[in-house]
């Protein structure tokens, strides 16, 4: 038996703090007191003057990703280890399956690769493509796999774009499954036009990966899916939402009163455009990713928008690319591989730009760091929660803890941070995962293989409402008379 507590710290928990001590048993939280006494043989963990929190949530990364014709750098081990040095202790990484290819086989081909994970993670599946086939896998994949959601790229044409066609087929049957649909939203022939365009006319450099994809092309496609969504009954989750175009979508729709969840990265929320005109093409490139970096004024957008509740999520898209593998795209941007870190970064930067900017309450980093993924992905309490039997993911913040983020300090598998440089003040002291103290004041004690693989029930409390709803707006018919006969005139 292992057994772990946690003495002397403030518990923030999405709606409250308090002041108790946290025993956990066999990876589990078995009570949640002041004053509890460490049984012998407990490790404990001194909590004074810091915060007990749920171990954060990543519902967004993509760790040794096969794409442009690479693979991401970053592995499921790597990957999840420096997680766990950042206060993450589960990420929601994504099966990518190729078009043609069946979802099934996909899917066991990435549980395999997640083996050595060392933290806890889940699967959201991609639908690249329609036939009967698909529909077939992603009933199998929620009734005996643990899937509760599907991913739909409405970028990358020529590659995993899923067209409108797609969709329409894709949404009712996840909510007929219970599972909810989530979207990469940008306008895949907008995109591809564009690009087309700006290499026309001699612009080959990372410069042209922004102009590209404007925030109009991120707006226009999120109007759309949301439209579509709506239309269909089903609710939707956007990813990474990176501009005001698409947060003002999501606004429109919630006052609406559709469901729509939405997403944003911390790399959007503090860089701008302006990296991709570095005159240094290595850096530019490293920060390619899509949707793009953008012009400041939509980072206020962003910070409104998850303060304000049209965004519920941060995540980091985690998918690392070294300047080796950017290499690829020396003579065309749009061959760059798409893809920045942030995994480990992702909870201080959140933290000292949102609590220590005033920007957000600690209850409202805990909820946009964790609970609220936990809650959409219905892993709820399980995870995202400091209760008595939750999972005992932990992390003990230690808000004076001060870091200069740098590639030469991270645990991140890839040559560059996007955030180098940066002076953070606040951050794990300890991070628990799984009722071991895995991180414990810089020293990473990781372990290869312990992160377990998280199913996930379908149905999530909303669909309950979303069914509702629908049955009371159904489709209408209208009976009349019979034809007349034709008459003889
Ligand atoms: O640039 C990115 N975001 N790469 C990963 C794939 C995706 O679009 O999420
Ligand atoms: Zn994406
Ligand atoms: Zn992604
Ligand atoms: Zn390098």
């Amino acid at each position: 038996m292992t057994s772990l507590l946690i003495r002397n710290g403030t518990i923030v928990t999405d709606a409250m703090e308090f002041n108790a001590d946290v025993y956990c048993e066999d990876g589990r939280i078995v009570a949640v007191e002041k004053g509890l006494d460490a049984p012998v043989g407990c490790e404990v963990v001194d909590a004074q003057g810091c915060y007990v929190m749920p171990g954060g949530v990543d519902p967004h990364t993509h760790m040794q990703l096969p794409f442009m014709g690479t693979v991401a750098s970053e592995d499921f081990y790597t990957g999840t280890a420096a997680a766990l040095a950042g206060g993450t202790t589960m990420i929601i990484d994504f099966v990518i399956p190729n078009p043609g290819e069946r979802l099934l086989d996909a899917y066991q081909k990435w549980r395999g690769w997640a083996e050595k994970a060392c933290a806890d993670y889940s699967f959201h599946v991609a639908v690249t493509w329609w036939d009967d086939s698909v529909r077939e896998d992603m009933g199998t994949l929620v009734r005996e796999h643990g899937v509760n959601s599907f991913k739909h790229f409405m970028a990358y044409k020529g590659a995993i774009m899923a067209d409108d066609g797609v969709l329409t087929q894709s949404f009712p049957r996840a909510l007929e499954l219970g599972a909810l649909p989530t979207v990469h939203a940008e306008n895949g022939e907008l995109v591809d036009y564009l690009q087309k365009l700006l290499l026309s006319k001699g612009i080959t450099g990372p410069e042209g990966h922004p102009q590209s994809r404007p925030p109009k092309v991120e707006g226009e496609a999120a109007n759309r899916v949301i439209q579509i969504a709506g239309i269909l009954g089903v609710p939707v989750y956007l990813v990474h939402n990176s501009a005001s175009d698409s947060v003002d979508a999501i606004e429109r729709a919630k006052r609406a009163g559709q469901r729509v969840f939405g997403e944003c990265l911390a790399q959007h929320l503090v860089i701008d455009a302006s990296v991709y005109y570095d005159k240094d093409w290595n850096r530019a490139a490293a920060y390619v990713m899509s949707p793009p970096f953008r012009a400041k004024e939509h980072q206020e957008s962003l910070w409104k928008a998850l303060s304000g509740g049209v965004l519920q999520t941060t995540a980091t898209d985690h998918c690392c690319f070294c300047d080796d593998q950017k290499e690829a795209g020396r003579d065309n941007f749009a061959r760059i591989p798409n893809g920045t870190s942030g995994v480990e970064d992702r909870m201080a930067v959140l933290w000292h730009h949102g609590v220590n900017m005033g920007r957000l309450t600690r209850t409202e980093f805990v909820a946009l760091t964790s609970t609220n993924a936990a809650r959409i992905f219905n892993v709820y309490p399980r995870k995202g929660a400091v209760q008595v039997g939750a999972d005992a993911d932990i992390v003990v913040w230690d808000p004076k803890a001060v870091r200069r983020i740098s590639v030469e300090t991270h645990h991140q598998n890839i040559d560059f941070n996007v955030f180098e440089g940066m002076e953070v003040t606040g951050g794990p002291a300890y991070t628990v995962s799984r009722g071991k103290v895995a991180f414990e004041r810089g020293e990473l004690r990781a372990e290869r293989g312990a992160g377990r693989y998280i199913d996930r029930p379908p149905r999530a409390p909303y669909f309950g409402a979303q069914e509702l709803y629908n049955a009371k707006h159904p489709l209408r018919s209208v009976s009349r008379p019979p034809a007349k006969e034709a008459s003889s005139a």
